[in-house]
């Protein structure tokens, strides 16, 4: 009986673009669903946007576009990165669906039958000006404390303390900068606290789901104590109203992980799948359904208390697994805009770098646990450049041809022991990948193909090709590395499903299952030419990639040299995770200026009468602005975060008197306003409903 397996990768948020630490959950997971669905097991893997919440409402409105505009243009974005790096998802949905809704509402009504869900009522701050109930991350005011200037409302970056939003002094919503007031408002709460949730949880948390060190973050948290959770927020807000009530809408981190199942249900009516018999609680004992989640370690608090609790309550099957991995650091330290280390996927693929290097080299660095893993910048082009194609398609590069010059493409009989040694290692590599233990898996695969490389070195097949008869020995030799080269194909597939599927092409044969590795290729077997397979890593790519990252980032003042490419300070995150506000005042401050130095700046509104790519160019787009009547030519590098038909008819805001800049693609004449800060993203400035077209900004 095959495993039949139900695998998730956490949602990404529909706000941002997926970077290089997304990727170590995505093709961590990857690998090891292509690795069961290579064993033959049953595997469904299921991902999609988390398109709800007050962030995605915010940067809609500031686009000046209807959030189902913008989640739309970011699962493009989205799909097509995954697509790069190969992460094959059964199915890629959004949380924005009627399977998720109609899942949502059946879990919710259930928990309320239940007599787990509470209404209470709960004072929080609430910006009058913009007419909305304010998360504590888009509240700043003064220090407490210190009296420093700009901070949140959970503790100071300047002093450290800790306090709540109702300390801060001189409150201000960095919505519309208006003072919070204080109102209350009736909240539905799920009752995690309730004896039941509690009982089940202390169970479901030993039973083998969690990594050990996730159980013991998870005591703690019993230790604490579980509170209550609420789960709604109050109009306007981007997501599915509570059923019997209207105004209130679940808050987004309800429905995301429901997102799953919605994926799933989407899937499943595509593939004639018996639903809910896969997402029902078992009627008896184990069935043999895994529901396995990949998250980050970040995310363990809402996958292992809220998650379970809800299923198990409302009578669903709760995850089988939860696989936690650690967060990605670049040479040691946090991925930074600054130093160009926070890379995006699409500039990635964008310079023309095979996924499959990175691919490897995560896999080379994964491991079971919560650690973080670390991109060494030096390390990954030594790494990949020795093992990819110093070590493994060398022993292709070096055989294939004698086999297509001097034996018609023909193999011989296998026969050599080296052969049997590397099939032999089949089952233990299977339970590394099985285990999470890639580092483990490739580290043993490339032991193998050193002791290929030494027996070819020893063989010397170029020598042999010189040497007159009938060739016996080059052929045998030959046809031993080009079996090896399948077996360690086969073992390597899961991390490079490109190349393995390049390999079998070239030795014409179907693609590669688990049990295979029982198999040689047999006498007479015919192999194709051999291409080249992989090239090495220039590193001057590398360099190449850091400085795209780099480079649109430089914070500056407005009055800045048009030289260089500026934005204010700004930022659209995920509210209650580690969140920044939208409009931050500049951390660096530049120094004050007068208001007359400012009045030298001339901003107008413009609106983008035509947007192109550039021709040669990774980051800019050309864009036509009208200013009522004069129309400008201005280059704007906001290539990474728009697409450039998305933006013809919009409304921003230009610097108008700029002198005109010779550029390699033509003169620019202005300057856009967008903003930016720590983590992904360019965001254009948009004028309110009703601005004309050339009128001035003071
Ligand atoms: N939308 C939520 C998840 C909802 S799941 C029901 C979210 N989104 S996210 O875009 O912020 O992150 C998606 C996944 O990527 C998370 O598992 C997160 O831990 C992971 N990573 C995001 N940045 C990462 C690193 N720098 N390193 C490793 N993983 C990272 O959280
Ligand atoms: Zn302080």
């Amino acid at each position: 009986m095959p495993r039949r397996l139900l695998v998730t990768s956490a949602l990404p948020y529909a706000n941002g673009a997926i970077h290089l630490g997304h990727l170590v959950e995505y093709v961590q997971t990857d690998i090891w669903v292509r690795f069961q669905k290579m064993r033959g097991e049953e595997v469904h893997y299921v991902c999609a946007d988390d398109t709800h919440g007050t962030p995605i409402m915010l940067r809609a409105e500031k686009e000046g576009i209807s959030p189902e505009a913008l989640i739309a243009r970011v699962y493009g974005e989205h799909t097509r990165d995954f697509a790069g790096f190969h992460v094959g998802f059964d199915n890629y949905h959004t949380t924005h669906s009627p399977e998720t809704q109609a899942l949502a509402n059946d879990i919710y009504l259930k928990l309320a039958g239940a007599g787990l869900i509470e209404v209470r009522s709960v004072e929080q701050f609430y910006d009058p000006v913009k007419a909305m109930f304010l998360p504590d991350r888009y509240i700043k005011g003064e220090c407490p404390k210190c009296g420093a200037r700009d901070q949140y409302g959970d503790s100071c970056e300047v002093c450290g303390s800790a306090y709540t939003p109702t300390d801060l002094v001189a409150p201000y919503s960095v919505v519309s900068g208006a003072k919070p007031v204080r109102k209350s408002s009736d909240h539905y709460f799920f009752r995690l606290s309730d004896a039941r949730c509690q009982a089940f949880l202390k169970r479901w948390t030993r039973s083998g789901t969690l990594q050990p060190e996730a159980a013991n973050k998870l005591d703690e948290w019993f230790h604490q104590g579980l509170a209550d959770w609420d789960i709604s927020r109050d109009a306007p807000y981007f997501g599915f109203e509570i059923p019997n009530a209207p105004g209130k809408y679940f808050y987004v981190w309800l429905d995301a992980p429901i997102g799953y199942l919605g994926a799933f249900r989407n899937l499943a009516a595509r593939r004639g799948l018996d639903f809910d018999a896969w997402v029902r609680a078992p009627a008896a004992g184990d069935d043999g359904i895994e529901m396995v989640h990949f998250i980050g370690k970040d995310i363990l608090y809402f996958h292992a208390l809220f998650w379970p609790a809800e299923l198990e309550m409302a009578g669903y099957r709760t995850p089988a697994k939860v696989f936690a991995h650690g967060f990605l650091t670049v040479n040691g330290e946090k991925m930074s805009k600054s130093r160009g280390t926070f890379i995006t996927a699409a500039s990635y693929l964008g310079l023309g770098l095979n996924p499959e290097w990175l691919r490897y080299y995560y896999a080379a660095k994964l491991g079971p646990t919560m650690e973080d893993i670390d991109l060494n910048l030096e390390d990954f082009v030594a790494r990949v450049n020795a093992d990819l194609v110093g070590k493994f398609v060398n022993i292709a590069s070096r055989t294939a041809g004698f086999i297509t010059k001097r034996f018609g493409g023909r193999l011989a009989a296998p026969r050599h022991p080296l052969l049997g040694q590397i099939q032999a290692a089949a089952p233990r590599i299977a339970s590394l990948y099985d285990e999470r233990e890639f580092g483990k898996a490739v580290r043993e695969t490339m032991r193998l193909a050193d002791l290929a490389n030494q027996y070819v070195d020893q063989e010397k097949p170029w020598d042999l090709a010189r040497q007159a008869g009938d060739g016996q020995r080059l052929h045998e030799v030959c046809t031993t590395a080009i079996n090896v080269f399948r077996l360690l194909t086969l073992y390597l597939k899961p991390v490079l499903p490109k190349l393995a599927a390049d390999v079998e092409a070239f030795l014409r044969v179907p693609p590669l299952a688990w049990s295979d590795a029982g198999a040689l290729l047999p006498e007479g077997h015919a192999i194709g030419a051999y291409r080249h397979l992989m090239t090495r890593i220039d590193p001057k790519s590398i360099d190449a990639l850091v400085a795209a990252n780099r480079e649109s980032l430089q914070p500056a003042p407005v009055t800045a040299p048009h030289s260089q490419q500026r934005h204010a300070e700004a930022k659209v995150h995920a509210e209650e995770k580690h969140a920044k506000p939208i409009a931050e005042a500049p951390a660096a401050a530049a120094p004050t200026i007068s208001i007359d130095e400012f009045g030298k700046v001339e901003l107008r509104v413009a609106r983008i009468a035509k947007a192109e790519h550039v021709e040669g160019a990774d980051k800019l787009i050309r864009l036509t602005l009208d200013l009522g009547g004069e129309t400008r030519t201005v280059f704007a590098g906001i290539k990474s975060a728009y697409d450039p038909a998305a933006l013809e008819g919009r409304l921003t805001v230009m610097v108008a008197n700029l002198a005109p800049r010779k550029m390699k693609f033509g003169v620019s004449e202005g300057m856009v306003l967008a903003a930016s800060g720590d983590g992904p993203g360019i965001f254009l400035i948009a004028p309110d409903a009703g601005a004309q077209p050339g009128m001035r900004v003071k």
